[in-house]
């Protein structure tokens, strides 16, 4: 526990409150009163600082779960290849009563009898490409069969990064970040990091001045692969090269934007390709230690990076005056516990401070200014800070040559949903379109099914229906711009083309749905997850994703009333734009997609007369039993005189 401590500056001892807790949690096996006093006492903190992080975090328990706890992935990718089946053929074989949907929000976790098992659903573990999947303990599974739930309790086995899955590389990608990823004979060692010219760009870096780094950066145009698609360059440069206060960089590894499972890969396969990147980073930026914030759900993922930071550390890579530099540097690891909004940079903050993430009032608008400890803090993510090695090697100009203008690099896809071959594909940013992705790269559909729908940039995305017409304005060599309508598979997977066909690129997960789904039963698997995930401090999201969930619910169950379509537009159109994080267009933008481009559909579950009832879980008459609400004289305050109230309510 000491050493937990000892990663975080004397005066932030508050930030191993959750490094404390999973120690505590792994040891004991929840999290009781005793705990929350040892701990608050350990960290000179109350204990209601402790309390308010384990009731916050998803994976931080208040009582014993079974000896032996499954976690099953319900996002969509898994809820359509037969997640919610495996949970309940799952629980017919183990004999486990789970808690009804009311009971669910504050009893997740269900025991069998004899205490040996339990099951709770959870929240995309990033590897929708081999849905479904769950975890037993602190292990992934794959591919499991929702059939033969009992049979894969018995002969279990753990198969992150099958290798028929990653090579070789489809010929359309171009390798850059994924060059090593599932390659014959690589591991992930440090030894065959360095056979294969490892920590030469870093070598190489330390010879340049911190400016000459970030303007190759500048010049590469590398955008963040994180989600909001941001300029690294620019990013960078917010942070003053006088800066007197310390300089923290943090790598955004939460991966939790359902679709997406890129990150996960490069954790396990090529860690020390993200260290060196992440070494070059720091010493452009003159930050002396850095954070590595891994979602809760990779402890696999941990440890191989712990490693590998020991690993360049006896190499001198890390540490005290690197490579003779006189640069000193630390990197640490911080576990996050299953909360989706710790990936926004602000709320990541909070939460590596010891605290619930919940995200940050702008301004300012970038951690760059104000971050962790309030200090300049840049936030990147993983496959961003692989790139800087590349650019590094290849110099900005060079680099920027790949994709296109304003879309350079490469980026890699993560496909899920229904196609043939679902995985990740590194490509050209805008060299490939959804056409070639779908059909050439991730093997089309199954036979005999069409396209309906895809969700192009994680599940935050809006989506595109398969027979829309997208009006796409090009800029002409000579400055001008024209106008030109295509269909969805002639849309280039890049940031503007997807932006210019009405929804984005994000975090690189597309989504496929076929001609089988049925869109109000996808919307409310989204909904579910938004209403699960807010954080609950604006009260539009908070309260909104939870009636958009409860309408599709209501909508699936046959109760749909003909008002419902419209409710479920103005809920979204009143979340999007009124948050203190970007969770609130996240949370809005499927619900006001889906029943835009799917009306027939949203209709034909919505026949019902009545007007809907506001709350929806609530009639009128509910609301109000009493006839009348009394009024209630309030302290007098001269200024109400002036204003003209008359003193009651
Ligand atoms: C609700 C929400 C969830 C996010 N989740 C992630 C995530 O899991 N991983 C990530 O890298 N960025 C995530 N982001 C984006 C981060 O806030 C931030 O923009 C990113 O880490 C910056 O890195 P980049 O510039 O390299 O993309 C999320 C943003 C929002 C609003
Ligand atoms: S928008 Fe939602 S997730 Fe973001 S701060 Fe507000 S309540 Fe929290
Ligand atoms: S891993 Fe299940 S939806 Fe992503």
């Amino acid at each position: 526990m000491d050493e937990a401590i000892a990663r975080y500056p004397k005066d932030h001892r508050r930030s191993a409150t959750m490094p404390l807790l999973h120690l505590w949690q792994e040891h004991f096996g929840f999290i009781g009163h005793e705990a929350v006093f040892w701990i608050a006492e350990k960290l000179g903190l109350q204990p209601i600082n402790i309390l308010e992080v384990v009731t916050f975090y998803p994976m931080f328990r208040q009582h014993p779960a079974g000896k032996t706890h499954i976690r099953i992935c319900r996002t969509l990718s898994c809820a359509m290849a037969g997640g919610l089946e495996v949970m309940e053929n799952l629980c017919a074989s183990l004999g486990i009563k789970r808690p009804n949907d009311g009971e669910e929000t504050n009893n997740p976790i269900a025991v069998s009898a004899d205490g040996n098992y339990s099951v709770e659903f959870v929240e995309c573990l990033a590897s929708c490409h081999t849905a479904p999947v769950c975890m037993i303990g602190e292990q992934l599974h794959e591919k499991v069969d929702p059939n033969s739930a009992a049979d894969f309790f018995r002969n279990r086995q753990s198969v992150i990064g099958d290798p028929k899955l990653a090579w070789p590389p489809h010929p359309l990608e171009h390798r850059l970040v994924y060059k090593n990823i599932g390659r014959p004979g690589w591991t992930s060692d440090i030894d065959c990091y360095l056979r294969d010219g490892g920590y030469e760009q870093l070598k190489q870096a330390l010879t340049l001045s911190r400016d000459d780094i970030v303007n190759k950066v500048k010049n590469s145009g590398l955008r963040g692969r994180g989600g909001a698609g941001f300029s690294c360059g620019l990013k960078w440069s917010f942070i003053k090269p006088d800066e007197k206060r310390p300089v923290y960089l943090i790598c955004n590894a939460d991966e939790s934007e359902p679709g997406t499972f890129k990150d996960r890969y490069i954790i396990h396969e090529d860690p020390h390709q993200l260290l060196e990147g992440m070494l070059i980073s720091c010493y452009a930026l003159g930050a002396h230690t850095a954070y590595i914030y891994i979602r809760g759900e990779f402890p696999e993922g941990a440890n191989i990076l712990e490693r590998a930071i020991e690993d360049a550390r006896q190499h001198n890579f890390l540490g005290k005056d690197i490579l003779g530099s006189g640069f000193d540097v630390e990197f640490y690891i911080h576990r996050g516990a299953g909360a989706y909004i710790c990936g926004e940079e602000t709320g990541l903050i909070e939460s590596l401070e010891g605290k619930r993430g919940y995200p940050r009032i702008k301004p300012p608008y970038f951690p760059a200014v104000l971050g962790l400890y309030m200090c300049p803090t840049i936030v990147n993510n993983v496959e961003t800070l692989c790139n800087i090695k590349h650019i590094i090697a290849m110099g900005g100009a060079e680099y920027a040559r790949l994709g296109r203008p304003n879309n350079t690099g490469t980026r890699v896809l993560c496909v899920s949903g229904d196609v043939q071959r679902p995985g990740y594909f590194e490509v050209e940013v805008g060299a490939v379109t959804m056409g070639q992705l779908i059909y050439e790269m991730a093997g089309g559909l199954r036979p005999g099914r069409k396209l309906k729908a895809v969700i192009p940039g994680g599940s935050s995305a809006k989506v595109l229906r398969a027979d829309e017409r997208f009006k796409i304005k090009e800029r002409q060599t000579d400055g001008s711009t024209s106008e030109r309508e295509i269909a969805i598979d002639d849309i280039a997977m890049d940031f503007d083309s997807l932006a210019a066909a009405g929804s984005m690129a994000g975090s690189g997960g597309v989504i496929v749905l076929d001609d089988s789904r049925d869109m109000v039963w996808a919307l409310n698997n989204l909904n579910k997850f938004y209403a699960h995930e807010s954080c609950g401090q604006c009260t539009p999201c908070r309260e909104g994703s939870l009636w958009m969930q409860k309408i599709t619910d209501r909508m699936l169950r046959g109760g749909g009333v003909v008002e419902d379509p419209k409710t479920l537009k103005t809920i979204g159109d009143n979340i999007a734009g009124r948050t203190i994080c970007a969770f609130g267009e996240a949370c809005a933008w499927p619900t006001q997609s889906f029943v835009e481009k799917f009306p027939e559909e949203f209709a034909a579950r919505a026949r019902k007369p009545i007007p809907p009832p506001l709350p929806p879980e609530y009639t009128s008459e509910e609301l109000i039993e009493e006839e009348s609400i009394p009024t209630v004289p309030m302290a007098h305050d001269p200024g109400w005189e002036k204003a003209g109230a008359k003193g009651t309510i």
